[in-house]
């Protein structure tokens, strides 16, 4: 009795074991058979010149060009929208966004050679990228964002009146925030609120920079809430701070 119970103990074990090594070893076989026909297909046809340059079709005829105003837009904008479709992952032989081992022969040629070749095309670069409706100065401003991210420091050409483009003018929109909402307090010195156009209650706020001053009044501070309760931009709290800022120096 002993004996025979023995043996189907030993056929038990063995059929478990043979679970245990048949079954993933048929999983790992049907995987690799998988996978080997894909990676077959990836060189096959997938990889071929025209399949390739047809992946890349759609960039080369990017219309919409988003952020701004025809005319207003900036360099990052102009990149973001066109210009990255390409040169974000260096694409086509393209120099890579933020690569400055790729931009530093390019750069040495100057600014006005690569704005020629950006506005005119250069091998397999598109004039302008592909997108027509780009000004000269858009792509310009283009041209610099992208050179100076990989080393250069060119200047971007300025954007004409500088409140469409994204940077707001403290004189006309700061100017008519202040009158809307921070004259509530800063404009009697309510709450110990430095008061518009008194130096003596700024400059110490002053004293790290414009810049600090601003950020201060972003996050709020004591009785000054957060952008002084204004719900709009960043931006626009900033033109607002600018105007009172610059009304006390
Ligand atoms: C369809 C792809 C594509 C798009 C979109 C594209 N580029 Fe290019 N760009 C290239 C390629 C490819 C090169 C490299 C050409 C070469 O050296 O042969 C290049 C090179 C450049 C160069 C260097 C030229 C030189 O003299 O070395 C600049 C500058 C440039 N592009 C600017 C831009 C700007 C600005 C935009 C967006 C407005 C843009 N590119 C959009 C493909 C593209
Ligand atoms: C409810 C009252 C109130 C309003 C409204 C208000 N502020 Fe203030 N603000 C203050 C007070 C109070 C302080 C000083 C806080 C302190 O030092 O304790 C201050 C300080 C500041 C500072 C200086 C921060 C620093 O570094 O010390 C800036 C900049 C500023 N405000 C900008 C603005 C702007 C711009 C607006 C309008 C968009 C605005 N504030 C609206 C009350 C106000």
């Amino acid at each position: 009795m002993s004996g025979s119970n023995a043996t189907a103990s030993k056929g038990v074990a063995g059929m478990v074991l043979a679970a245990l090594i048949g079954v993933p070893l048929v999983v790992y076989l049907l995987i690799k058979l998988f996978t080997s026909g894909m990676s077959t297909n990836l060189t096959s046809s997938t990889m071929t010149s025209e399949a390739v340059s047809a992946r890349l079709q759609p960039v080369g005829v990017v219309k919409v060009v988003e952020g701004g105003a025809p005319g207003s837009r900036t360099g990052k904008g102009v990149f973001e929208s066109v210009c990255i479709s390409c040169h974000g992952a260096g694409l086509a032989g393209s120099p890579k966004f933020g690569d400055a081992g790729a931009w530093g022969a390019r750069i040495a040629q100057g600014f006005d050679t690569l704005t020629k070749h950006a506005l005119g095309g250069f091998n397999a670069m598109p004039a302008k990228g592909g997108a027509a409706d780009l000004t000269d100065d858009e792509v310009k401003r283009a041209v610099a964002y992208m050179a100076n991210a990989g080393g250069a420091k060119f200047t971007e050409p300025p954007v004409a009146g500088a409140a469409a483009g994204g940077a707001v003018d403290p004189n006309t929109k700061g100017k008519e925030i202040y009158g809307s909402t921070c004259v509530a307090c800063h404009g009697s010195g309510a709450a110990g609120a430095p008061k518009f156009g008194d130096k003596a209650a700024w400059a110490p706020r002053l004293k790290d920079g414009v810049d600090a001053a601003i950020a201060i009044g972003v996050k709020g501070l004591n009785a000054m809430p957060p952008k002084g309760g204004y719900a709009g931009s960043d931006e626009e709290f900033k033109a607002a701070a600018l105007y009172m800022i610059n009304s006390s120096k």
